[in-house]
């Protein structure tokens, strides 16, 4: 860690703190749950926990099962989400609203209420929709290749993969979202076939990165002199804000409460947390709240968040 300037506050030192934590989270055994309505995820052993933080500097820290490969899930709708401002801008608000929907990520009877808009991009109508918007008028394929390559690019390395295995299972056993994308054809909110969209959805949700990797894809959310800039700081600000209203779904005002900071959480037990100007967090552990969002990280990241004075309030 760069020294701090004359007066200025010394940051706690990481490298003591995250070990620390990976210790802590590991004494106490109630892990949470796995999704199971992915047959694949239902068979990872929730007993399994990363952190990893990259500073305004540069300088990666991590601990616990950092360098383990895990299906990001929901985590990649916030890359989705900034490829889809890219390619059509202001227009994606013609279809996704911009408001937490106080209801479970992959809810159906709000959909219907509100004739067929998803409340915002993150929970799985609104996320369908944004993958309907990068997908085009491209085959799934081009639009995953772009997908998977902003991701790379934001990490700084090309050793990240979809596993197909984890796709093909969430595609068999979809019906939920399905019938999301189904009911957003028939209100004309989707662009292509709903399984074409969903093919796409399904693949990019089932990237698979390490909790480093994600740490390091997330420094383009953080907007520091020293780090990549892959979009401009207005949409940084945007995609930050979106994250801390949205980010955790029903969970999304807990989370605020608790850790203080934009957050994107996936069913696969990751989390993608940012401290704007300061630093970008991934924490990773399978078993889940009863929001869907990892129980373990959202637990550590509350308490790096209060041991770094870390907060946007
Ligand atoms: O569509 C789904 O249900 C999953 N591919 C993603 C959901 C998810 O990660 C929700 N996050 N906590």
């Amino acid at each position: 860690m760069r020294p701090s300037q004359a007066g200025a506050t010394e940051l706690p030192n990481l490298d003591a703190i995250l070990p620390r934590l990976n210790d802590q989270m590991r004494d106490d055994d109630i892990w949470g749950e796995v999704a199971d309505y992915i047959p694949e995820l239902a068979r990872i052993d929730p007993r399994q926990f990363a952190i990893a933080v990259v500073l305004a500097d540069g300088t990666l820290h991590s601990a616990g099962d950092a360098d383990t490969p895990f299906s990001v899930q929901s985590v990649t709708k916030v890359f989705t989400l900034a490829i889809a401002l890219g390619r059509i801008g202001d227009q994606l608000w013609t279809r996704v609203g911009r408001e937490p929907s106080g209801r479970a990520f992959n809810s159906i009877v709000q959909l219907e209420q509100e004739q067929g808009r998803p409340r915002n991009p993150f929970i799985n109508a609104g996320a369908i929709v944004t993958t309907d918007a990068v997908l085009g008028n491209r085959q799934p394929r081009e639009a995953l290749a772009e997908i998977v390559q902003f991701v790379r690019t934001a990490a700084g390395t090309d050793d990240i993969h979809i596993n197909n295995k984890v796709a093909a299972s969430e595609t068999t056993f979809g019906h939920r979202n399905f019938a999301l994308a189904h009911f957003l054809a028939s209100c004309d909110n989707l662009t292509n076939r709903p399984e074409m969209t969903l093919g796409t959805y399904f693949h990019h949700c089932a990237l698979e990165m390490t909790t480093v990797q994600l740490a390091m894809a997330g420094r383009f959310l953080v907007d520091a002199p020293g780090l990549p800039r892959l979009v401009t700081p207005r949409r940084i600000r945007r995609l930050n804000a979106l994250m801390l209203t949205c980010g955790h779904y029903d969970g999304s005002g807990d989370f605020a409460y608790r850790v203080g900071i934009p957050g994107k959480s996936g069913v696969g037990g990751g989390i993608l947390a940012i401290v704007p100007g300061v630093a970008s967090i991934a924490v990773w552990s399978p078993g889940l709240n009863r929001y869907g969002n990892s129980l373990k990280g959202t637990e550590a990241l509350a308490s790096l968040a209060r041991q770094m004075s870390w907060s946007i309030f």
